[in-house]
C-alpha cells in the first residue's frame, strides 16, 4: 500500500477575508500551510495532488511566494492550474516558470505513472460571454473573480478530448485517475439547498463522462473549486471534489492505493482552531455526508 494526499484551493499569498459558504479566510493560509505540514509528516504521502486555485492574487511575485510555500509542506506534488491561476498569458507563464521542476514536461496538460497508478492532468479552458473557449479569462472577469464568479464558465477543449484518449488508448491496462480543477459532475443534490454557492462544474462535463465512462481503467476524477467535499459514483468511477482548504471544513482527502482498490479518507488538520474560525452556522454542509468522505473503489 502507498498513498498521495489530495489537496485543493489553497487560494495563497492572499490577505483577503470573505464568505463563500462559511468564511473563506485566505489571511489564515500562513498558519494553516504550518500545520499541513506537521499533519503530512506523520501521513508521509508519497506526493500531493494540488488541484488548482493555488494562488489568490495576480502578481507575478504572489505566484512564486504561494510556490515556495507548496514547496515547504516538504513533499513532491504535481500541480494543476485553477481559474486563479489561469486567467492570462501572463499568468499561465508564471505557472510554468514556477512549477517547472515539479513538471512532468513544460506543459499544464500532463500525464505520470506512479507505483503502476496512471495520472492525467486536464487544463480546461473558459467559455467566454459570446460563446468563445479561450484560455485567458475576459479582462473584467480576470479583475473581479476575487469578488465573485459571475459570468464565469469553462469547458475542455476538443483538443484535450483527443490527448486524453490517446493516453487511455496507449495505457489501457493502468488504472488511470484525472485531475481536473473544475469538477466533471455537479456535487448530489443535497448540497443545493437555497444559499448554496455552487462554483460550478465543466459546461462539457457530461461529454467527458461519456468518454471517461469507455475506459474501464479510469477509477477516479479529483477535482477543487466547488469549495465542498462531494463523491458521486458513475459509471464506475469516483468523482472527487475537495474542500477548500482557507473555508470550512479546512481538510485534504488521503488516498490509500491498495493492490486491488483506492481507499479514499478525509482529514480536517491537526488543529481544529482553523475550521472552527471559518464555520457558518448552517453551513457546516459541505463537508459533505459520510458517503462524500469516505469511499474505496476497486480495480477489475
Ligand atoms: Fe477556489
Ligand atoms: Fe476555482
Amino acid at each position: 500500500m502507498w498513498r498521495f494526499v489530495h489537496i485543493t484551493d489553497t487560494h495563497l499569498s492572499s490577505t483577503r477575508n470573505g464568505v463563500w459558504n462559511n468564511r473563506f479566510l485566505c489571511s489564515m493560509m500562513p498558519e494553516v500551510m504550518a500545520c499541513l505540514k506537521r499533519d503530512l509528516a506523520r501521513l508521509n504521502p508519497e506526493f500531493l495532488l494540488v488541484t488548482g486555485d493555488i494562488v489568490s492574487n495576480r502578481s507575478r511575485d504572489a505566484v512564486f511566494k504561494a510556490r515556495d510555500l507548496l514547496e515547504s509542506l516538504g513533499f513532491p506534488y504535481y500541480p494543476a492550474g485553477g481559474n486563479h491561476d489561469f486567467y492570462s498569458m501572463e499568468s499561465r507563464a508564471w505557472f510554468l516558470e514556477a512549477y517547472a521542476h515539479r513538471l512532468p514536461s513544460l506543459n499544464t496538460v500532463y500525464t505520470f505513472e506512479h507505483k503502476g497508478l496512471r495520472f492525467c492532468v486536464l487544463d480546461p479552458w473558459w467559455v467566454w460571454r459570446d460563446g468563445a473557449l479561450m484560455p485567458i479569462a475576459e479582462q473584467d472577469i480576470a479583475e473581479m473573480q476575487e469578488e465573485g464568479l459571475r459570468d464565469t464558465r469553462w469547458a475542455l477543449p476538443p483538443e484535450q478530448f483527443v490527448w486524453l484518449e490517446s493516453i487511455l488508448n496507449a495505457f489501457p491496462d493502468q488504472p488511470t485517475c484525472i485531475a481536473s480543477h473544475y469538477p466533471v459532475v455537479s456535487p448530489p443534490e443535497y448540497f443545493f439547498q437555497p444559499e448554496y454557492n455552487f462554483a460550478g462544474a465543466l459546461e462539457n462535463g457530461g461529454l467527458l463522462a461519456d468518454v471517461l465512462s469507455k475506459y474501464p481503467q479510469v477509477k477516479a476524477v479529483f477535482s477543487g473549486h466547488i469549495h465542498t467535499n462531494a463523491i458521486s459514483r458513475d459509471n464506475g468511477i469516483l468523482y472527487v471534489a475537495t474542500s477548500a482548504l482557507p473555508e470550512y471544513p479546512v481538510e485534504f482527502r488521503e488516498v490509500n492505493v491498495h493492490a486491488d482498490r483506492i481507499e479514499i479518507k478525509t482529514h480536517g488538520l491537526g488543529d481544529p482552531a482553523f475550521a472552527e474560525r471559518s464555520r457558518i452556522r448552517s453551513r457546516e454542509y459541505t463537508s459533505g455526508q459520510e458517503s462524500d468522505r469516505t469511499s474505496v473503489i476497486y480495480f477489475g
